[in-house]
């Protein structure tokens, strides 16, 4: 199933709940938090304080990325602020499996992320343990940046592999996906697709998210 993950880093702040309400009207279904420390990615953003907010206006699932280094100190923050998924950088975790099974143990949908300059065979090991991989489609850290095109590759390899290894994680991407590169990751084989500035407009969320979602699904 083809689910729009609206990323609330291109959202007015000052109104999230609003937001989060728009980009639902208009078709998504998953909330996407995108959490950043200054240290694993040149950029801060929010942590479980802002999960916890957010929580009571939705009932859509909460699925936080963690762009943070030391990602298990704060595993337990996000379950109990209300998170769904999370899912960790590769690059970030010393122990994945470790770190995998302690999302699991809060009750949460782990999910791993690969970086764009990380191979995919990176993963081989952990690929049986997660809910969903996570293909960065740029370079983590900011909003609005350039869709990386071999990104389509890497979908498309992991698309292979949970087919050689009879798998069923999903597969999301993010990163520069909107109108016009949404096809080819479906095509490839992604069906969680992260976009942020591409959907988050004032007085066009809705419609954003509405017309982001056709072209997808005529992809798949
Ligand atoms: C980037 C974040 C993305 C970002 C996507 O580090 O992980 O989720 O918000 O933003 P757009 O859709 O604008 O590329
Ligand atoms: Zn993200």
């Amino acid at each position: 199933m083809i689910e729009l993950a609206f990323s609330i880093l291109a959202a007015d702040f000052a109104h999230l709940a609003d937001e989060i309400g728009r980009a639902t009207a208009g078709g998504g279904t998953i909330v996407h938090v995108d959490v950043m420390d200054g240290h694993f990615v040149p950029n801060i953003t929010f942590g479980p304080p802002v999960v916890k907010a957010i929580r009571p206006v939705t009932s859509l699932p909460l699925d936080c990325h963690l762009m943070i280094e030391n990602p298990d100190e704060f595993i337990p923050a996000f379950a109990e602020a209300g998170a769904d998924m999370v899912s960790v950088q590769v690059e970030a975790c010393r122990h994945l499996n470790r770190t995998l099974q302690l999302i699991r143990d809060h009750g949460m949908l782990p999910g791993v992320v690969i970086n764009p300059a990380t191979p995919v065979e990176m993963l081989s090991e952990v690929l049986s343990m997660v809910h969903h991989v996570l293909v960065m489609s740029v370079n983590p850290g900011f909003g609005g940046q350039k869709f990386l095109p071999r990104s389509v590759e890497r979908i498309a390899h992991l698309r292979r592999l949970r087919h050689e290894l009879g798998l069923n994680y999903r597969i999301e991407v993010d990163g520069g996906i909107a109108h016009d590169t949404v096809a080819s990751v479906v095509e490839a084989g992604a069906d969680m697709l992260v976009a942020g500035s591409a959907i988050f407009q004032p007085g066009k969320t809705e419609e954003n998210a509405r017309d982001f979602l056709r072209v997808a699904r005529a992809a798949s």
